[in-house]
């Protein structure tokens, strides 16, 4: 998993491969480790921590025109310079994101050849696998081949060959990869951050592609027969992957929201009607919505809208379970996959499934031919803009967004459209209430919980993992009437709670649920589009409230907001929490 980058050609290697590593660790890692070859001999450089500490210690005017490096995110084994990537065995030095679910085996076999480890992760196996096949049939090519017919499990991989000084070898399964060839030289990466400073040109490997650098760039597919690859064109600027003005990128993408609603406008609407890049799935009359973690979310609130406004059935799957339960679908099933990043391994694996299935599938994806993009039998696009923070905010706003078009697309209703054109100035006053007042009284508590029903349920879980995931409060969202069934013996003096009442009947069943906690000291806070005579709560943040289809997409951003501000008066990392990924491409 994480950042992978590489570079052959005519510049100094070092500086590269550090800047790529840098605009990766938005990713995630926990160690990082550098590559090169020079005079037929590799140096590695590797250190737990980030990648400033690597830096100190790789040796001023050490000098390259080829490498590669890695930060990792530990999988297999403890996070240690052993564990530390890049790996070397023999002749071969090697990055590796993925997972090899068949090291055990290969690692017995490389043991009895006398290959001896230094530590305990699956790609220090595949480094050695790799040297083993390579003096097998002294062909990298065919070694490459080889390993891909053997290994199973995901990787994208650069590999180096101390015969080979001026090439990088690179392939991937399952896991992103990206080549750019300039006049300069070759870059690759997992990821578009890495070498956007340098060219936004750049080619997508597909599974078992092998790219070869050598001052040059050659493409093979898995039967080695050389092929040509278009180039894609990254249509964003070095700005949009940077902080700007913002303290953190949460705070930044959490302010493009006004944009990336009216990004998606432009996209999909022309006059208040969908125009030709919205299909219509009315043919369908069951939905299945699949994800991970927040992207499972936007599903939860949109299986409200759907079944209210499209009358049909819809059943949200988290991804990571749909491969091992039964599913009962037919000819008119959807599946819908959601996902920011659009490589994330349970919902990939959980598309493959439903392919298998022989079900239909739309990917709604951020992650520009990405591989659950590529997979899918359509997909749409939330062109929300690289998100770079860990805890998405405005992919989330986007899917909620893109899932309710569809709905609406489905319904015959677009005079529903008309409400979303003032969202955008509705999202910027939102952002300007005082947060930090209110993350006062959560920041020195363990535990705080969100209640809400229908609708407010899904937001609550939102609003929950947004708020232990940067700021590691165990806070619990909980169906607002499920409280008194076991969770409220949790409830004490100025416990936070925040109440999520939207403008519907159930607003007043979630209202007797709150006074519940209030009446055993809860600090309450609620975040309410209704208007409510009765203000018992210790403190309210009032959401304008335009229209059901469009109001859950103003709640969630007090619930950001409220995490965000929350994680800084613990001065945490909040881009980067600890023990998290961005792209969580292992199952
Ligand atoms: C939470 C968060 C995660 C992701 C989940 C799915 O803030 O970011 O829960 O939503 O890992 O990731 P994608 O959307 O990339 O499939």
């Amino acid at each position: 998993m994480c950042g992978i980058v590489g570079y052959q050609g005519k510049n100094s290697v070092v500086p590269i491969l550090l800047d790529g590593l840098k605009a990766l660790e938005y990713r995630g890692y926990d160690s990082a480790g550098i590559a090169i070859l020079t005079n037929n001999k590799t140096t590695i450089i590797k250190e737990v921590g980030k990648v400033i500490n690597l830096e100190k210690k790789i040796a001023k005017g050490i000098e390259a025109q080829t490498g590669i490096a890695h930060t990792r995110w530990a999988t297999h084994g403890k996070v240690c310079n052993e564990n530390a990537h890049p790996h070397h065995q023999g002749l071969i030095t090697l990055v590796h994101n993925g997972i090899i679910e068949n090291y055990i085996e290969l690692k017995n076999e490389l043991l009895k050849k006398n290959y001896v480890f230094n530590g305990q992760t699956d790609s220090e196996v595949l480094c050695a696998y790799i040297d083993m096949l390579y003096k097998q049939n002294n062909d990298m090519l065919k070694t490459i081949s080889l390993m891909q017919k053997e290994v199973k499990g995901s990787y994208a991989l650069l590999i180096l060959n101390e015969k080979e000084p001026d090439k990088i070898y690179a392939t991937r399964y399952n896991s992103p990869l990206i080549v750019s060839h300039t006049v300069d030289g070759t870059y690759f990466a997992s990821d578009v951050p890495a070498i956007i400073k340098y060219t936004k040109k750049y080619y997508l490997l597909d599974n078992n592609d092998i790219a070869i650098a050598h001052n040059n760039i050659d493409f093979y597919n898995k039967d080695l027969t050389k092929i040509n690859k278009i180039e894609q064109i990254f249509d964003k600027t070095v700005e949009a992957t940077q902080k700007g003005k913002y303290k953190h990128f949460m705070l930044k993408e959490i302010n493009e929201e006004p944009k990336v609603i009216n990004d998606l406008l432009n996209y999909y609407v022309k006059d208040n009607k969908f125009n030709e890049n919205m299909p219509n799935f009315k043919r369908y009359n069951k939905i299945f919505i699949i994800g991970c973690g927040s992207a499972y979310y936007t599903g939860e609130i949109a299986k409200n809208i759907f079944e209210k406004y499209v009358d049909i059935p819809v059943y949200c799957y988290l991804a990571s379970e749909y491969r091992y339960q039964k599913n009962f679908y037919d000819k008119n099933t959807l599946a819908i996959f959601i996902s920011q990043s659009g490589e994330t391994a349970d919902t990939l694996e959980a598309l493959r499934k439903t392919k298998e299935d022989k079900i239909d599938t739309l990917a709604i994806v951020n992650g520009y031919a990405s591989s659950i993009a590529r997979e899918a039998d359509k997909v749409l696009y939330l062109k929300a803009g690289v998100e770079v923070a860990v805890a998405t905010t405005k992919a989330f706003v986007a899917q909620i967004c893109l899932l309710n078009f569809i709905a609406i697309k489905m319904a015959g209703k677009e005079e529903l459209l008309k409400y979303f054109l003032d969202l955008d100035k509705q999202i910027k006053k939102l952002l300007e209430l005082d947060y930090k007042t209110l993350a006062k009284h959560f920041y020195k508590s363990c535990s705080a919980f969100f209640i809400g029903r229908g609708i407010d349920y899904g937001l609550c879980e939102e609003g929950s993992l947004k708020l232990k995931e940067i700021s590691y409060i165990n806070a619990q969202a909980f169906p607002a009437g499920e409280l008194k069934h076991g969770t409220i013996s949790l409830i004490e003096k100025n416990t936070p709670v925040v109440v999520i009442t939207s403008n519907s009947e159930l607003k007043y069943k979630t209202i007797s649920n709150a006074k519940e906690v209030k009446a055993r000291g809860a600090y309450l806070l609620n975040i309410t589009n209704a208007k409510e005579a009765d203000k018992f709560y210790d403190d309210i943040i009032e959401v304008p409230h335009i229209h059901e289809i469009v109001d859950p997409i103003l709640m969630v951003v007090p619930l950001q907001m409220l995490a965000y501000h929350v994680a800084l008066l613990k001065k945490y990392d909040i881009d980067k929490p600890r023990n998290l990924a961005k792209s969580v491409t292992v199952e």
